[in-house]
């Protein structure tokens, strides 16, 4: 294959030829979030309930919840159903949500998705690269556990640095369920056949990820029997 002219040419090699997502991605994830026929059948909202076992509501809720009218907030990956509408509404007509993702193909079904509403833009970017500008906020949706360990940890990194003091990152993902949970056993086949990078969660805290921790007062609440978490890192004003 030729490599690209013009401004494509300019970036790291491989990635201007392969795209810029992330081989782990591309391995775990295509059927997912990569194969464009699947996306509009994933994004519907009963779909995206159905995955989190009815949870989907309270756990958008329990992040918006976070953030206030008038915040600059930075949504680091795409996520499906109606999840980034219902947070640009939250921050209101004063408020300013930016959604990136590292996939164009997830770019521009966003891009379709959020048109016309206020406040919002839509770009390609990869949440472990750094931020490039301080937010009030950072919603960070079950991202991490759908990327290895390595990754969490730069990811978890760049997110907190972009936090302006007195500002906050809002993490909401899986956790280790209860031990008796009714849901583990499946959840168990579910991590080690479709999210690989999930286990790496399981009974280790989010802030065990980071050398930052330090900066930031630490917050963490468990939903549905400790099958998901909240957690809450606030700079210091
Ligand atoms: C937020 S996660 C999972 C969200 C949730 N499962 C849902 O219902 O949509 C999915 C998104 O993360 C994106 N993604 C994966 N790795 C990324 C990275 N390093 N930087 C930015 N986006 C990434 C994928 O392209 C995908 O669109």
């Amino acid at each position: 294959m030729n490599k690209p002219q013009g401004p494509l040419s300019r970036l790291d090699p491989e990635a201007a030829v392969m795209g810029p997502e992330p081989d782990y991605l591309r391995k775990t994830y295509t059927w997912a979030y990569l194969n464009p026929r699947h996306l509009p059948f994933l994004d519907r909202g009963v779909v995206v309930s159905a995955i989190l076992w009815g949870n989907a509501n309270r756990l958008m809720e329990a992040a918006f919840q976070e953030f206030q009218p008038g915040d600059d907030v930075l949504q680091p990956a795409a996520v499906y159903g109606p999840f980034s509408k219902r947070l640009a509404k939250r921050l209101g007509a004063d408020g300013r949500l930016e959604v990136r993702d590292v996939a164009p193909v997830q770019i521009a079904f966003t891009q379709r998705k959020m048109a016309g509403i206020p406040g919002v833009t839509v770009r390609q970017g990869n949440a472990a690269d750094p931020v490039g500008r301080q937010v009030d906020g950072v919603c960070c949706f079950f991202l991490l556990h759908e990327v290895p360990d390595d990754w969490k940890r730069r990811i978890i990194g760049s997110l907190l640095d972009a936090v302006r003091p007195g500002g906050k990152a809002v993490f909401v993902d899986y956790h280790q369920p209860a031990a008796l949970h009714p849901l583990r056993p499946i959840m168990s086949g579910v991590f080690h056949w479709l999210e690989p990078y999930a286990l790496g969660m399981m009974g280790k805290e989010i802030q065990e990820f980071t050398d930052r921790a330090g900066a930031f007062t630490w917050r963490k609440e468990t939903y549905f029997g400790g099958l998901y978490q909240k957690v809450v890192a606030e700079r210091a004003a």
